[in-house]
């Protein structure tokens, strides 16, 4: 049975826009109506187009910014009303890796510096920091003769690996993993995406990692959320995303990933017209209609409800609308 970890419940979080060129009260509406729940163990992708709202979901569950409406709920616990034993608590078991390897590391600590320094300020002696540290950077397959190094003087994936090593120390249940190979090449990618799931069999980790690659979504995944513009369109197994995308969107970001579809045949019909929307300028209806081939009159006056089949595959599209006469089309 699975058990939640993360919580979300029509989780918003708006960006007031005030520059002058566009009137008062104008909003970014980064993450808008979002509702997914992150199960304990268990590996979930979040994809979506440059803008769409991915990292600033991540900000909103590390804490690192309050949301709009609605709340966090994390291990049962609701962060809006947690007290700070429970804060605490969050702060050790939910780690972050980005992308920029270097963003994550400060440069003028050494390898070792890096790594105790949040163990030293949760209050660890540094004896005991520096035995901590040897052992994390055994997890990651760093070899000791590194801990005197400083950032500058690594490579590309030891410093991811680093990074990792860090994120590890506190003993973290949830790692959220922000685009943690796209700065890497391919072989480092896969070097540390096999890494990533080493541990997480190891450690009963459970991740949510962020990126817009769909092959790097595809090779971790157990489920996968897809985001466009603030919106959550799509959630399913990653057998089921990648295989029976169901929402225009999804259909359009297999389209555009031939190594994922060699053998789409309706590839064509399948492509993303037009420019990627913007938070700033957001079509009425559904987000996606402008870009849409099967958009109708009613997408562009009505916001789409999620639908659940059986199997639990989600998707906000009205060409699953029970209302809708030409569902079977699009579905058979
Ligand atoms: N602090 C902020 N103030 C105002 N707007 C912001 C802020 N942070 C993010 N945004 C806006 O929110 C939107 C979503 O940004 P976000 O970084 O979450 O997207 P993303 O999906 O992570 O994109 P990428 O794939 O490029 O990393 C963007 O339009 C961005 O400009
Ligand atoms: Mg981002």
């Amino acid at each position: 049975m699975s058990e939640p970890i993360i919580e979300l419940n029509n989780l918003k979080k708006y960006f007031a826009i005030n520059n002058g060129v566009l009137a008062k009260n104008s909003y970014v509406k980064a993450v808008d109506d979002v509702t997914l729940t992150v199960n304990k163990g268990e590996i979930m992708g979040l994809v979506g187009e440059s803008g769409s709202g991915k990292t600033t979901l991540a900000r909103v569950i590390l804490n690192l910014t309050k949301p709009t409406d609605s709340h966090v709920t994390f291990d049962g616990v609701n962060l809006s009303k947690a007290t700070r034993k429970e804060m605490k608590k969050f702060r050790t078991e939910v780690a972050v890796v980005f992308q920029d390897p270097a963003s994550n590391l400060n440069p003028r600590d050494t390898v070792m510096g890096s790594i105790t320094r949040p163990l030293i300020l949760h209050g660890m002696s540094k004896k005991e920091a520096d035995k901590k540290a040897l052992e994390a950077l055994e997890q990651v397959k760093m070899d000791s003769r590194y801990l005197n190094s400083y950032p500058h003087q690594l490579s590309g994936g030891q410093l991811q690996r680093i990074a990792i090593a860090r994120a590890l120390v506190l003993d973290p249940k949830v790692m959220i993993l922000d685009e943690p190979t796209s700065a890497l090449d391919i072989s480092v990618q896969a070097q540390i995406l096999n890494l990533l799931l080493d541990l997480q069999e190891n450690l009963g980790l459970t991740y949510l990692v962020i990126t817009h690659d769909l092959n790097v979504i595809r090779y971790i995944s157990d489920r996968i959320a897809v985001m466009y513009l603030g919106k959550l369109v799509e959630l399913g197994t990653t057998e089921e995303v990648i295989d029976n995308p169901k929402h225009p969107y999804t259909m359009g970001l297999m389209a555009a990933s031939p190594i994922l579809n060699p053998h789409e045949r309706n590839r064509e019909k399948h492509l993303m017209q037009g420019d990627p929307g913007s938070l700033i300028n957001l079509p009425t209806g559904c987000h996606f209609h402008p870009r849409c081939p099967y958009a109708t009159e009613r997408c562009k006056k009505e916001v789409p409800k999620d639908i659940i089949f059986p199997d639990g595959h989600q998707v906000n599209c009205f060409l699953y609308d029970e209302k809708n006469k030409t569902t079977s089309e699009y579905t058979g």
